[in-house]
Parts: structure tokens; sequence; C-alpha cells
């Protein structure tokens, strides 16, 4: 069962959420979510920013036990679709998804994700910690992505809705999805569940994708998201297959 817990502030909902699995004091779908973090961090290393009250940053733990541990990334495609049918349920705002989990509404970024995977050793049992952060009242961002950065009301004003966006039930959104899709996901091993879905929305299917592969970056055009959670690229030298993990990809000469 889910359970939830908000606090105003913490250093990062992920780091919480793995200190306290580290000691024994945490319980599948245990979620934590922040007003604020003070040391949010995002996919790379990179810092992540959540101020105040302007943004949804919320954790969930989880200890899967019946799935091989190379298969664990593979969820990660599973918190891009639950944020993607939150924000278009909840809001109507179309939503793109920037392999292998960033969400977009108008090519530009409202979500991150991050997913971490402990291996778990002196008593404590292999972890997944899948944290998410959500624009959603932020105005204005600093001007290094403001040009690649948007936020929920943001869009909602765009878009001329007269909604009114609520941080607390996108956390409950959000994670209801996510486990509905998850546990699907404990009996198949596969995405094939989610595939249509996030295919669909798979804004770089079509695109010129670079992929920074750590030991020989390529170029290539996005096909197609498969059940193993990998991207498929149409190379000059034939198709590649890219897993996911550190791998990233980005558009010539732009972020999609
Ligand atoms: C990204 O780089 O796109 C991933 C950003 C992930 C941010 C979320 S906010 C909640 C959780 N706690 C963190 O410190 N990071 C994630």
């Amino acid at each position: 069962m889910i359970s939830y817990e908000y606090v105003d502030e913490i250093d990062s909902t992920n780091d919480e959420l793995k200190r306290r699995a580290s000691e024994n004091k945490c319980h599948e779908y245990q979620v934590l979510s922040a007003g604020t973090q003070t040391g949010g961090r995002g996919r790379s290393g990179h810092t992540w920013a959540s101020p105040a009250g302007s943004s949804v940053s919320t954790s969930m733990i989880l200890f899967p036990e019946s799935v091989n541990i190379e298969r664990i990334f593979r969820i990660t495609p599973i918190a891009a679709v639950a944020v993607a049918e939150t924000v278009e349920k909840l809001y109507g705002l179309p939503v793109q998804i920037k392999w292998p989990n960033d969400i977009l509404i108008g090519e530009k970024k409202v979500c991150g994700i991050l997913n971490e995977l402990i291996t778990g050793d002196a008593g404590v049992a292999a972890h997944v910690v899948v944290g998410i952060g959500v624009n959603v009242h932020i105005r204005e961002f600093p001007p290094e992505i403001s040009d690649i950065a948007t936020s929920l009301d943001i869009e909602l004003e765009k878009a001329n809705s007269p909604m009114i966006t609520r941080c607390g039930k996108i956390v409950g959104s959000i994670w209801e999805h996510f486990v509905g899709h998850y546990e699907i996901f404990l009996q198949t091993g596969d995405l094939n569940e989610i595939l249509e879905f996030y295919n669909e929305r798979l804004i770089n299917k079509g695109r010129t994708v670079k992929v920074f592969d750590p030991i020989e970056p390529f170029s290539g055009e996005a096909l197609f998201m498969d059940e193993t959670g990998a991207l498929h690229v149409m190379t000059d030298e034939g198709e590649k297959i890219v897993d996911s993990g550190e791998v990233s990809v980005r558009g010539i000469g732009g972020y999609v």
C-alpha cells in the first residue's frame, strides 16, 4: 500500500529515503515529498532546483524481490508514463517524452526523473528510489535553462485554461499510476503494457539524436523504444540499440 509523507524542507527526497532504507526504516511504496529541497539532484550529477512551494519533489522506494536487478532500470519509462498520464488526465495538457524519462510540454522540460539503485548489503535489502521533480507554479527560470524549461502553470496559461494546479493531487496521481504499471511489470518483466502510450509521445521519434555513449558517441535517427526500455537508433552503419543508464541523447543543435 502506498503511504505518503510530506516535509517542508529536506536536502533531497531521494537521499532521505536511501538513508532510511540503510537503517531499515522504510517500507515498499513509501513516498516522501518535500516543499523544497536544499540539495536536489538530477541525472548525470546535475543539481535540481525545487523552489519552495513551486514544484513537486517526490520519491518512492521499492524493494523489488522478484525482478532481476539488471532489469530494474526498465522501470524508468514507467515513471515517465505515470507523470504523462497525470498531466494529461488532470490538466488536459499534451505531453511529450524525451527518452528515457524527461517529460516535456511544447518541447520544454516540465519534469525530470532520477532513479537510483542500491544493490544492498549488510542486512539491507536491494532497493530502488524513484525520484520525480515537476515544475508546477514556477513562473521564471534562470537564463541558462529558460529556453528549455517550463511549468504546468505557464503551459495552462498559454492554453488559456482556467485549471488550478495542486501539488498534492499531482503527487497522488503520479504514484497511483506508477504502482499500477509497476505491478504489471513485476509480473511480465517487460514494458509491453506501456509501450504504445510511451512511443506515441516519444519526441525523439524520427529526429536525429546524438547518443552520448561513453565509449563511442554516435548520431542517428531515433526510431522507437522497445519493451526493454532501450532506444533504437538508425545510423549509417545500421540500427543500434541504446540502453538507458547513464547514456543520454540530445537533438542536433538543441535539447530535443
Ligand atoms: C533530471 O535530471 O531530469 C532528474 C531530476 C530529478 C529531481 C527529483 S526531485 C525529487 C527527487 N529528489 C532529488 O534529489 N531528485 C529527484
